[in-house]
Order: structure tokens, then C-alpha cells, then sequence
């Protein structure tokens, strides 16, 4: 069965819902799916925006594949493929390292889908000029499990958060060269605990490092000067912890809110400075952006409040025993439904 091949990213990437936390009060916004896929058993893992405002959207099953929506705010918006890594079974995440040119992170699963150690990798994709082109730009044997990915602006680093190995590598795109320099609790899966992820999305903003983690289901940040380097004895901070489960890949708006996937508790959460933690979009029981893991703000004057989300379909979790296919959905955050 296919359910039973998926357990071992289920028990990395996406874990069930099991622990009740406290209520989160919601506060709703509109959503409607920008595109979804005719079968259900596809994973869309990542996503990130191309200065054009076309999506970028990553699968991580059942191949290496990266598809574009194109004008996703358009009634004439078209998705495709645009390529699909050889030597590689599934893509993660997808970052933007300097103007069109995305860095993503791949690697090979097992017929149980458990990572082939050694097999992860960073490649190089370009849409300057009009012209599309790949190429590799390191091996990263060392990552088990490579998840989320960040770049730091003017600069030719990347930073790639290893769920397995709790940890942030810094490669430079240019070199090819890798080194581990974040490893601490905060980046760590929860020692003895049945989830075995810990850092999952990673992003940089403005001097900070910021992470969620999903055994902690907090967002966590740390200053990080701009080689890519943590700033010494600076010491972690703890952005807010979620009521939820799980917490996947999240970005952060431009009034300091994040906005946070939580896989199988199917709902999009917010989360303030202050702490406190709103539901923006779906439910547990409900398919409105069910299985998301990962989000991004359009890029465009007509789009540039409108957050994008993709989603696995509830594959690993179904709601009520449904399941569907992996889809982006768009939510309004301008107004309240
Ligand atoms: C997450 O799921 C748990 C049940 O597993 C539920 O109690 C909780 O309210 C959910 N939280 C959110 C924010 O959806
Ligand atoms: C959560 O919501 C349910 C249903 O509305 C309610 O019965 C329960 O008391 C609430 N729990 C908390 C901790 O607020
Ligand atoms: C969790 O939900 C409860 C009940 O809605 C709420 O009082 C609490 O503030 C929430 N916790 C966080 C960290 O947002
Ligand atoms: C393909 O992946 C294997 C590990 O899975 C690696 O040893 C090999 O170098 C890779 N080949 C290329 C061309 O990247
Ligand atoms: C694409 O690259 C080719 C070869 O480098 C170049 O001749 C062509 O002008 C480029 N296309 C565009 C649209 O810039
Ligand atoms: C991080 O540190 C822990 C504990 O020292 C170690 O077990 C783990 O292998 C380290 N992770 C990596 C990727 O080196
Ligand atoms: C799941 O069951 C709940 C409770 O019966 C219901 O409210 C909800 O609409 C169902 N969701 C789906 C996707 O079937
Ligand atoms: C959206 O774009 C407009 C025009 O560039 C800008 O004024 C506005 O601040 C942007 N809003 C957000 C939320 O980025």
C-alpha cells in the first residue's frame, strides 16, 4: 500500500496529529485553490515566487520534479513543468539567492521513501535572461534529511536546515563549499521523541536566523552575521510556540506576523511577535488547506497580500479518511471571511 511506503517520511515530514493542545482562536480569511493536481499521490513541499510573480512550486513525490504557476492571480494562469531532476527522487526547499536564480534542495528515497544517506544535494536553477538552465552546485552528504533553505541577500551563501541531523549547513553557491554551523536543542529533533524532525523551514531576515521546529513546535531565531555565520554567544530566541501537532515551513509577512504551515493539523496559524497564535485558514476536519507545508506572499501589486499555499492533499493524514490532490490555494489576507 501506498500509505504503508509513506511512514517513514510521515514519521520525518509529517506526523499525525495527536497531541491537543489548547484551542487557537480563529480568525478567518477567504481562500480559494489557484491550481490542483487530477490525481491524488503527489506531494507539493515547497514553494517560493520569481520576481515576475510566477510560483515556483517543489515536489518531493513520487519525482524530483519543479512546476511554475504561472500569473497565479490571473482567471489565464497555467501551470506546468519545468524540469525534473535527474538522479534525484524528490525536491524540498527553494530559495531565491539572487535576482531569478533559485537555489533547491534534492534528494534520493528508498522504495520505503527513508533518505539514501549521502544523496542529498544543492542545485543552481536560472531564469535569467529568458533562458532556463540547472546545474548542480554541491553534494551535501552529510545532510540526512535536507528540508528548508535560505539565502542570505548580497551574498552567495545559503543556509540549509537538516531535520534529521538538527542542524543548519552553510554552503556558498559559488564554491561549492559546505560546513556545519548551527547545532544546538533548538535546531535538534526532541530526543526519545516518535517525531523525528526538528529544524524544518529556515529563513533570513534583517540580521536574524529564524526556524521552526517541528518536535518543539516553535519558531526559534538567532542573530547570523552576513558571511552566513551564527554571531557568537548571541543566544537563541524563542519566537512563539504553536498550538498544534506539527509545524512545517513558514514565512513571515512585512508587519512582522509568521505564517505558519501545520501539515496535518490542516491549518494555516499565525503567529505575532507578541506570541499569541491565530487559525487564518482550514481545520482539522476540513480540506481548505489540508496536508500544507509551506507558504509565500505573491510578488506582485495585484498579488502581494494574497499568501499562497501547497499542500500534499492530506496524503499522510487523511481528514476523515479523505484524502486529494496536492493543490495551491490562495488566502485573501486583506480582509476577514
Ligand atoms: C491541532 O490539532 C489538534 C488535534 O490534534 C487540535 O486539538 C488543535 O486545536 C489543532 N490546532 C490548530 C491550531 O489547528
Ligand atoms: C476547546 O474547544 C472545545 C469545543 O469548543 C471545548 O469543549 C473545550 O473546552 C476547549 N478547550 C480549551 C482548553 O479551551
Ligand atoms: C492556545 O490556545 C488557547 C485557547 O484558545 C489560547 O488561550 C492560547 O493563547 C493559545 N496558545 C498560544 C501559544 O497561542
Ligand atoms: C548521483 O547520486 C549519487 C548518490 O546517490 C552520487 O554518488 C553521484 O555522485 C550522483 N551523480 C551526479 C551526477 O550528481
Ligand atoms: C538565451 O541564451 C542564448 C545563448 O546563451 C542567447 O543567445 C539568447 O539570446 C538567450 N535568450 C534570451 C531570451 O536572452
Ligand atoms: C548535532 O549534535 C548532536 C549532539 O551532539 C549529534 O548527535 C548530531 O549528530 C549533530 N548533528 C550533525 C548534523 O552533526
Ligand atoms: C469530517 O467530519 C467532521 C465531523 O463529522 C465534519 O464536520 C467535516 O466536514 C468532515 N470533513 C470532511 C472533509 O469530510
Ligand atoms: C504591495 O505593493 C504595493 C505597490 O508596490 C505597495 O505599496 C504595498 O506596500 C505592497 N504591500 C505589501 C503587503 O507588500
Amino acid at each position: 500500500m501506498m500509505i504503508n511506503k509513506f511512514y517513514y517520511l510521515f514519521t520525518i515530514l509529517y506526523p499525525c496529529a495527536s497531541a491537543i493542545g489548547p484551542n487557537t482562536s480563529s480568525n478567518l480569511y477567504p481562500t480559494h485553490n489557484v491550481f490542483q493536481f487530477d490525481k491524488i499521490g503527489k506531494w507539493l513541499e515547497n514553494i517560493a515566487v520569481r520576481p515576475n510573480g510566477d510560483l515556483l512550486t517543489t515536489l518531493l513525490y513520487p519525482t524530483a520534479s519543479l512546476y511554475t504557476l504561472k500569473r497565479p492571480h490571473s482567471t489565464t494562469r497555467e501551470f506546468s513543468l519545468i524540469h525534473t531532476f535527474k538522479n534525484a527522487s524528490g525536491l524540498l526547499g527553494i530559495t531565491e539567492t539572487s535576482v531569478d536564480n533559485f537555489a533547491i534542495l534534492s534528494t534520493q528515497l528508498t522504495d520505503t521513501l527513508g533518505p539514501v544517506p549521502g544523496s542529498s544535494a544543492i542545485w543552481g536553477v536560472s531564469f535569467r535572461h529568458g533562458n532556463f538552465s540547472t546545474r548542480k552546485i554541491a553534494s551535501i552528504p552529510d545532510v540526512l534529511v535536507p528540508n528548508g533553505i535560505t539565502s542570505l541577500p548580497g551574498s552567495s551563501v545559503v543556509l540549509v536546515a537538516d531535520s534529521i541531523g538538527g542542524a543548519v549547513t552553510r554552503c556558498d553557491t559559488l564554491s561549492g563549499v559546505c560546513e556545519l554551523v548551527l547545532n544546538t536543542t533548538e535546531t535538534a529533533p526532541v530526543p526519545g521523541s516518535s517525531q523525528r524532525s526538528g529544524i524544518n523551514g529556515i529563513h533570513y531576515q534583517d540580521g536574524y536566523v529564524y526556524w521552526s521546529n517541528s518536535g518543539l513546535v516553535s519558531l526559534f531565531r538567532t542573530p547570523f552575521d552576513k558571511q552566513g555565520y551564527p554571531v557568537a554567544n548571541a543566544g537563541i530566541e524563542t519566537v512563539g510556540k504553536v498550538n498544534t501537532s506539527f509545524v512545517d515551513d513558514f514565512t513571515k509577512d512585512n508587519t512582522g506576523r509568521f505564517w505558519i504551515a501545520t501539515g496535518s493539523n490542516n491549518t494555516i496559524v499565525t503567529l505575532r511577535s507578541d506570541g499569541s497564535t491565530e487559525v487564518a485558514a482550514g481545520s482539522l476536519t476540513e480540506l481548505t488547506v489540508a496536508g500544507c507545508t509551506a507558504a509565500a506572499f505573491g510578488r506582485t501589486v495585484q498579488d502581494n497580500r494574497t499568501l499562497y499555499v501547497v499542500t500534499n492533499g492530506a496524503l499522510l493524514a487523511p481528514v476523515n479518511g479523505t484524502t486529494e490532490p496536492a493543490k495551491i490555494v490562495a488566502i485573501d489576507t486583506s480582509r476577514h471571511v
